[in-house]
């Protein structure tokens, strides 16, 4: 296997996508001949931007691709590339395994569009020695794989000791392998994992993922896991000791334990939209588990070990986490100590006002911090060890306050002698509901009173200085004020600048927010993007306020967005009158519709709160106004995504509404597991998320399963039926073929059953709605002209019955079910139902 026959093929690679960048890589690997070669007489590549075999990618990265390979799976478009590897200004290379992926994303602005994700790496042979242009990896029998730098450095090479290498094969699970001459494996690349496992590779016990710049690691061992940050010494987040594997329920879903001691092994979930990889997060010390998109699917600590206050560095350093939320110890006898880093940023952590100074060792002093625990100490044992046994509390005091890189000191004790233990270095504490009288937290401080004398000092030894170097001084200050002020106001200044746009919905204060909402007192639900929160202007309008959740997912371009919201309006939409984007804070303040989301209304069985078929024909009809609204009419198409029961709103004289359009402009595409749970809501979603082209029609689609939901009286998915009435939708395609539509009207209202001939027409809209192929699903303004009685359903009729196969609905929708039982963490707020 030559050379020549992969450059070749990167020749066509790099031409084709620099010809047609929506074109799927993979035609052109599955195009490629085997990735076996020998190493016989031995290869070497150069790294080099000019290379025949260089690609450059829409991200900017630049990458000589040296071998690649696929994932032997239909469904997927996706492969890895072996080579080296620069991020945009390419003044250091990797050589590595990157992840290579073909995407067809929503985009609101142009409904569809293509596009080839950047490569990301999955393993590394040296991620904390990048080399320049001009090194080379060199494939030799006796040595294996050799990376040198231009200037000659072995930077690494694969360890063989005696064996000898007869070729090297590149799997297509993104495995880079070296065979002897039986082709056994004598190394492999996953048996080096750096922060990421892909699909089919285990972490086995003695194997650890360090993150990228190695703040934190996770590995494994006979006993259990464990995650800890590498301060000195490392300090543990999760430890996790297995006593009996067949008692691990958490594994079930794909993540394995063998009986032999702990074997991670992370395997395929679904066969659509599997997720391939399992990353060690660089600032955050998450272990996600991302789709073949790079998008999370889960999280592995949060879902099953850790709260989301219980990582070292939620909150940067002093940072105290209340219920994901970041805040700075506070002032103590009216002396504030800490403040915030970053402006805006609470989770950047907190500084000490006054610098701890060894010089002034003097005036430390140990601030008790009431109601705090700190993350070592929610695991049983403590996951550090004592610096001092059997002492009391005051000698605690003393050792910490006597050693000047102490920092903090806790103790722990129900007698008079404990535990005390000592940090050099302090990451984010938690705070907690009760204060446990037996474990103190003191956080060591300069005393300012004190500093403040030194302050004296200081300016007399100034003004004494001649005048010329305080001149300098200040022209130095001045520069640096005016560089760092340049670069810290970027953000701010368009925030400010959004804060005066005409138009904008009203910006709130958290704090007025808090008004109004009697300090979030009560909450209206929960789930998809966040919590709903009942409060009352100050006019006496009643509102209701959702406080999205997850502030690290939410959009930089959040104010822009809600601008675009804001500004529309239309009777039968939801109406946002003004939002909070302050710090962390992201609230969105929307009119109040005292009737609550529809599906009070449709699913209750209580006779009471039964709507008759007027009220209901004038409910679906609204509906399908909004959405038409927000597909052909409004400046900026919209595509609503989440159309259900739980998204419909109904004043006081039941005026539909639609609510939650747009908010997925709000979160990131890149890591939003909030798009997730929302895109993914089962039952409402049309068969072409599975193929990942996505336009108004999904919402067209989901609108057909609602309005069947309101004609029937019952949820699609109904698990309180017998088993073959579980589906509405197979019932339905049942009663089609059957010609009985009349069975499926609501039978708890009798206003349903009198008009039951108006009932089934209607359904036949939705059976056009519902349509398989969505060229074939009208669109919302066509739905309403059929509503409406100026289009003849007759006409709709003819042409769905001219469409023999009834689309498989139930296929589809059973297969998203399974795929967020298995892969994701958030099944449970969809099931209670999010809003
Ligand atoms: C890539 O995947 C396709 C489809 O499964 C398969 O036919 C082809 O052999 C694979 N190519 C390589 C290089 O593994
Ligand atoms: C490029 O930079 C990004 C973040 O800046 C990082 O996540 C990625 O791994 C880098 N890629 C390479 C090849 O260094
Ligand atoms: C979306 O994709 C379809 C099918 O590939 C294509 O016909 C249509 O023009 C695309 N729409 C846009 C706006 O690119
Ligand atoms: C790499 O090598 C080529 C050929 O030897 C030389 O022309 C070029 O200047 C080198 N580049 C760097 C960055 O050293
Ligand atoms: C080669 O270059 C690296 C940095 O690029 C340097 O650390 C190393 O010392 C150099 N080695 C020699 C032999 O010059
Ligand atoms: C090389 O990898 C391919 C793809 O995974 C595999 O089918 C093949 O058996 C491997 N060859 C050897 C010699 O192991
Ligand atoms: C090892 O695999 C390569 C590629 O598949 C093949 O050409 C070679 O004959 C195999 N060697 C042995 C001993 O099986
Ligand atoms: C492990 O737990 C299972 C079920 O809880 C039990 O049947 C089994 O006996 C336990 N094994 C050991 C070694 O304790
Ligand atoms: C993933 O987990 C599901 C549910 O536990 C299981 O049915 C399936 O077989 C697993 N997939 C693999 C590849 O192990
Ligand atoms: C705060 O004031 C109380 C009472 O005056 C005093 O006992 C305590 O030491 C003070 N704490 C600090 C940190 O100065
Ligand atoms: C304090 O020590 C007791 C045992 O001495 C232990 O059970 C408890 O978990 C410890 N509490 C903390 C917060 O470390
Ligand atoms: C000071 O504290 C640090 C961190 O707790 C510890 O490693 C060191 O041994 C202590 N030094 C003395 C002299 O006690």
């Amino acid at each position: 296997m030559g050379m020549s026959s992969w450059a070749s093929c990167a020749v066509l690679l790099y031409l084709v996508l620099l010809l047609t960048p929506s074109c799927p890589i993979l035609f052109l690997v599955t195009a490629l001949p085997g990735n076996y070669l020998a190493a016989d007489a031995s290869t070497s590549w150069t790294n080099s931007l000019s290379a025949p075999d260089s690609v450059k990618f829409d991200d900017g990265s630049f990458a000589r691709i040296i071998l690649l390979s696929n994932f032997s799976d239909d469904s997927v478009t996706a492969g890895c590339g072996c080579g080296f590897i620069c991020n945009q200004t390419c003044n250091s290379h990797l050589f590595a395994i990157f992840s290579l992926s073909y995407d067809v994303y929503y985009d609101p602005d142009s409904v569809n569009i293509s596009k080839s994700e950047g490569p990301k790496v999955v393993w590394s042979a040296n991620p904390e020695n990048p080399v320049s242009i001009n090194a080379t990896l060199q494939l030799t029998s006796e040595e294996g794989l050799a990376l040198k730098d231009a200037n000659g450095t072995t930077v690494w090479s694969t360890n063989i000791g005696s064996k000898s290498v007869a070729g090297l094969n590149f799997t297509d699970v993104c495995n880079l392998q070296l065979l002897d001459d039986k082709n056994a494996t004598v190394w492999q690349s996953f048996d080096h994992p750096t922060d990421t496992l892909v699909v089919g590779q285990k972490l086995v016990a003695g194997q650890q993922l360090t993150s990228q710049g190695g703040l934190f690691s996770f590995s494994v061992t006979r006993q259990g896991f464990f995650a800890y940050i590498n301060s000195n010494p490392p300090q543990r987040y999760l430890t996790y000791i297995s006593e009996n594997t067949s008692d691990i329920k958490f594994f079930k879903d794909n993540f394995t334990i063998s009986s032999s001691g702990p074997i991670i092994a992370w395997l395929l979930l679904s066969t659509y939209f599997p997720n391939r990889y399992m990353r060690l997060g660089a600032d955050n010390g998450h272990l996600e588990v991302y789709n073949m998109y790079w998008r999370v699917a889960d999280n592995f600590f949060i879902s099953r070990f850790i709260d989301s206050c219980g990582f070292p560095t939620v909150c940067g350093s002093y940072g105290i986490c209340r219920n994901g939320q970041c805040i700075c110890p506070e002032p103590i006898n009216a002396t504030s100590y800490f403040q915030l880093i970053k402006e805006r940023q609470p989770d950047r952590g907190c500084s000490l006002i006054t610098p701890l100074s060894c010089q002034a060792s003097k005036n430390h002093i140990l601030l008790e911090l009431k109601k705090i625990t700190y993350f070592p100490f929610t695991q049983d044992p403590p996951s550090i060890n004592p610096d001092h046994q059997h002492i009391n509390l005051d000698s605690c005091k003393q050792a910490c306050l006597k050693n000047c890189s102490c920092k903090a000191a806790f103790y722990n004790s129900s007698k008079s002698l404990g535990n005390c233990y000592l940090l050099s270095q302090i990451f984010s504490l938690m705070a907690i509901d009760q204060d446990n009288t037996d474990f103190k937290v003191y956080i060591k401080v300069q005393n300012p009173i004190q500093q403040q004398t030194n302050h004296r000092k200081k300016k007399q030894v100034i003004m004494g200085s001649s005048l010329r170097s305080l001149l300098v001084i200040f022209l130095l200050i001045g520069i640096f004020a005016l560089l760092f002020w340049k670069k810290e106001n970027a953000d701010e200044a368009e925030e400010y600048y959004l804060d005066h746009v005409p138009g904008m919905p009203t910006r709130y204060s958290y704090d007025d927010l808090q008004a109004i909402t009697e300090n979030f007192n009560k909450e209206l639900g929960g789930g998809g993007f966040g919590t709903v929160f009942e409060g009352t202007l100050p006019n006496g309008t009643k509102v209701t306020v959702k406080r999205l959740d997850g502030f690290s997912q939410i959009k930089k371009s959040f104010l822009a967005e809600v601008e675009t919201i804001g500004s529309i309006h239309h009777i039968n939409l939801v109406r946002l009158i003004g939002f909070c984007a302050e710090k962390y804070h992201r609230l969105l303040v929307y009119e109040y519709m005292s009737n609550g989301s529809l599906d009070r209304w449709v699913f209750h069985k209580n006779p009471e709160m039964l709507l008759d078929w007027k009220l209901r024909k004038k409910i679906i009809i609204e509906i399908a106004r909004g959405l038409s609204y927000l597909h052909e009419e409004c400046r900026q198409k919209i595509v609503h995504l989440n159309i259900k029961p739980h998204n419909i709103l109904l004043d006081e004289n039941f005026n539909a509404k639609v609510s939650d359009f747009g908010l997925s402009k709000l979160v990131d595409h890149g890591q939003s597991q909030v798009v997730t749970n929302m895109r993914w809501t089962p039952g409402y979603m049309a068969p072409e998320w599975l193929s990942s082209m996505i336009t108004e029609k999904v919402d067209v689609y989901s609108f057909g399963v609602v309005l069947l939901e309101i004609l029937c009286g019952r949820r699609n998915l109904d698990h309180s039926q017998p088993e073959e009435a579980m589906h509405l939708l197979d019932l339905f395609k049942k009663n089609i073929v059957e010609d009985r539509l009349l069975d499926l009207v609501d039978k708890c209202s009798e206003d349903m059953q009198l008009h039951g001939g108006e009932v089934v027409n209607t359904m036949r809209v939705a059976a056009w709605c519902l349509q398989n192929d969505f060229t074939r699903r009208p669109s919302m303004s066509m739905v309403v002209k059929i509503l409406e009685g100026a289009v003849n359903v007759e006409s709709v009729l003819d042409y769905f019955f001219s469409n023999p196969s009834l689309p498989n609905m139930r296929a589809g929708v059973e297969n998203q079910e399974v795929h967020i039982v298995a892969a994701s963490s958030l099944f449970p707020s969809i099931l209670s139902g999010p809003r």
